[in-house]
């Protein structure tokens, strides 16, 4: 038996995962969010150890026999947030998280002092990375800064919790803007441009590696025979792209978590930082993955939910299968600003095209849209580092919706798959990496593709009215600075 257990941002997932990949229990706790002021984002990492806790406590009680035996754990975890931890590594502040805007001028404070920040680790200083985050801290409040002794990403100080050891893999680690992503190894410049060293950093792995080993009392607690192994593990997206088995080029994927991604798994470095696309080492080694991200993708049908005060299928329910034409509004989903292409984190939302008639259908249409437009975005972005993407599959929650997938794929214009399973995704593939942290398999072996259980293909009298409409999408956005 396997466990992947996925740190999201809304919640916490962990899925039990047998011998023949089967996920035979999964169970989830939710996590809160809290914004101080606009563009301001963190949690409280206690809150993490308790969800994630409160599923394996669950999992003794529903699957105690089948938990027993789990040989190996994989992590996987929201990217980029800064967890700081003191010389007895409890954190001495929130985790400032990756959709956070506050660090725009530590930036380009940045990008001026190390000006090969850019070519060492294949991604721009924006505000949602970890380094810059750190010289706020500095600037803003300096008595946190001295006493950090430890910077770790969400997962990582799980795992220290869970294991005692402080322990990173490179494909989170490449959101830090510490990493040299060629090497899958920390710069020295990288962190001494943020007034940090080696000293302050966990040791690095790659996903597939066994990392540390549960702790005993923990293993006792969940009835576990034997102390499991923690593999490296990976971050949300690059784990995802592992659970549908997305390690080779032409594996392009789309992910519709709170955030969204459109991504490609590349067997050489492709960067273009200078339309914010993402450099991240892939969880598999001698891989990376390119990406165009989003700050908010399922979010804002979240939001819209909350708007309307119903659920999300209850707003969904009424669109039907498909669409008919794009919708008379248009939305731009920068509720929390944008990274790619816009790295804007002050741009806010917009609802255009409101009349007399407009009905909710309408809104929450054009929010969908709105979210594939963004991706379109992306797509160029990815397209202008010579990355051409001529079908995706689609994982994450959104992805449950057909109607926004049938959206996405005439937007595109490419073929979109959904995989079985595709929602859980993360914690899946973290589940893999567990295994072949334990069993030493070919990767190949595990990594295989889930069977997709429908294709959304793009029907030309839409594509052709999505394509018309791009344009004046892209207009409507006006940077604030
Ligand atoms: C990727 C990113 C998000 C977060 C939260 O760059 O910021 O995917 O990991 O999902």
């Amino acid at each position: 038996m396997y466990l992947g257990i996925d740190l999201g941002t809304s919640a916490v997932k962990t899925v039990l995962v047998d011998g023949a990949q089967r996920v035979i229990a999964s169970e989830s706790r939710p996590l809160m969010i809290t914004s101080t002021q606009s563009g301001y984002y963190e949690q409280d990492p206690a809150q993490w150890i308790e969800a994630t806790f409160a599923t394996l406590d669950a999992l003794k009680t529903s699957h105690g026999k089948e938990l027993a035996t789990v040989q190996g754990i994989g992590l996987s975890g929201q990217m980029h947030g800064a967890t700081l931890l003191d010389a007895s590594s409890r954190p001495l502040r929130p985790c400032i998280l990756w959709n956070d805007g506050r660090a725009a001028a530590e930036c380009r404070v940045l990008e001026q002092r190390w000006p090969a920040l850019r070519a060492v680790t294949g991604n721009k200083a924006m505000p949602g990375f970890t380094a810059p985050k750190l010289l706020w801290v500095a600037t803003h409040e300096p008595e946190v800064f001295a006493a950090t002794k430890l910077v770790l990403l969400p997962k990582a100080y799980l795992r220290l919790v869970m294991s005692g050891e402080a322990v990173e893999d490179v494909s989170d680690a490449s959101g830090s803007l510490w990493l040299d992503v060629a090497r899958r190894d920390w710069s020295d410049e990288a962190l001494a441009a943020t007034g940090l060293s080696r000293d302050h950093m966990p040791r690095l792995v790659e996903g597939c590696a066994a990392a540390a080993t549960l702790r005993s009392d923990l293993a006792q607690r969940w009835g576990m025979v034997r102390q499991p192994v923690i593999a490296g593990g990976a971050g949300d997206n690059p784990a995802g792209a592992v659970g549908i088995g997305a390690i080779q080029p032409g594996t392009a994927f789309v992910s519709l978590g709170t955030s969204g991604a459109l991504l490609a798994p590349t067997s050489t470095i492709a960067a273009n930082p200078d339309c914010a696309v993402h450099t991240f080492c892939h969880a598999i080694p001698g891989m990376w993955i390119q990406a165009g991200a989003m700050l908010s993708a399922a979010s804002c049908l979240a939001w819209a939910a909350r708007l309307f005060g119903v659920s999300e299928a209850e707003l969904l329910a009424p669109l039907g299968s498909h669409p008919q034409a794009p919708s008379p509004v248009s939305f731009l989903p920068y509720l929390a600003g944008e990274r790619t292409p816009h790295d804007d984190p002050v741009v806010r939302g917009m609802l255009d095209g409101l009349s007399h008639g407009t009905d909710r259908a309408a809104i929450v249409q054009a929010v969908l849209e709105g979210v594939a437009f963004a991706l379109a975005d992306c797509r160029d972005a990815l397209a202008d580092a010579g990355i051409v993407i001529t079908e995706a599959d689609a994982i994450g929650g959104g992805s449950r919706s057909g109607f926004w997938l049938s959206v996405l794929a005439n937007v595109l214009n490419i073929p979109i798959h959904r995989f079985a399973g595709g929602e859980t995704g993360a914690a899946f593939g973290a589940a893999r990496l567990g295994r072949l942290a334990v069993t030493g398999e070919a990767i190949a072996t595990v990594c295989t593709r889930p069977q997709r259980i429908e294709t959304y293909k793009p029907d030309t009298g839409l594509t052709d009215a999505y394509a018309e409409r791009l344009p004046a999408w892209r207009e409507l956005y006006r940077p604030r600075h």
